[in-house]
């Protein structure tokens, strides 16, 4: 990589950055398309690989008009960004919620790609450099649609059904969780019961035989008081 030594190289070395970018996402934004429940998140996916390809004329425009060859930089914030969107993705089922974690994706990258258009067009300026300038305005522009489309879309109906999805998953996982715990007290209750039941069966069982016992020490008393009389004198 050669060395940044100017506001020049660097936005040179900041061009052929973007290039990559746009190139990594003109391979991503098809498989975004196909993955897309909603029409409109399809075709906005759809129409911003159309511009993508067109950032990619203007950015060789750039950099032709800077007497620059786009250098064979690979952009590790956009690969790092594409790799993490497909891992979100890859761990969600298809519906609203898998769209709304693609838009999280796609707006990352959107502001990924703004910041880098917006800065490069500000040295451009900086460095009298009004066609390029122009290009990357045109291009940051395009840029801001898309991500503002994005929130239009989310907050459109994405969000809530992505929210319903959840509530009803979760619903299902209160019920699973609620019935474990129905089956599991059950158990333990039916336990405490069983063991009660033994407790007062034995309880009863005690009483019983100090009742017999009882009952039988009366029948003595009363056999021996029946041999008495009032004095106690045996009679
Ligand atoms: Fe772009």
């Amino acid at each position: 990589m050669a060395a940044i030594t100017s506001l020049r190289t660097h936005l040179i070395d900041e061009l052929s950055d973007l290039l990559d970018a746009e190139n990594q996402l003109t391979e991503a934004l098809p498989k975004l398309a196909q993955a897309a429940t909603s029409k409109r998140l399809r075709a906005a996916f759809q129409k911003h690989l159309r511009e993508t390809r067109g950032h990619i004329t203007r950015l060789n425009r750039a950099l032709h008009s800077l007497d620059e060859k786009p250098s064979s930089k690979t952009c590790a914030g956009m690969q790092g960004l594409l790799e993490e969107g497909q891992s979100m993705m890859k761990k969600t089922v298809a519906g609203s919620l898998r769209d709304a974690v693609m838009i999280t994706g796609a707006q990352k990258v959107e502001h990924y790609e703004m910041a880098s258009y917006g800065t490069a067009r500000t040295y451009a300026r900086v460095l009298g450099e009004k066609v390029i300038a122009r290009l990357l305005e045109q291009t940051l522009r395009e840029e801001k649609n898309a991500d503002r489309t994005l929130t239009k879309i989310a907050e459109g109906t994405i969000n809530e059904d992505a929210a319903e999805e959840w509530q009803s998953q979760d619903d299902e996982t209160i019920l699973n969780r609620a019935t474990k715990w129905a089956g599991s007290t059950a158990g333990y209750a039916s336990g405490q019961l069983t063991t009660r039941l033994h407790a007062a069966a034995s309880t009863v069982g005690l009483a019983r035989s100090a009742s017999r016992k009882a009952q039988g020490g009366g029948r003595m008393r009363q056999t021996r008081r029946r041999g008495r009389d009032v004095t106690g004198k045996k009679r």
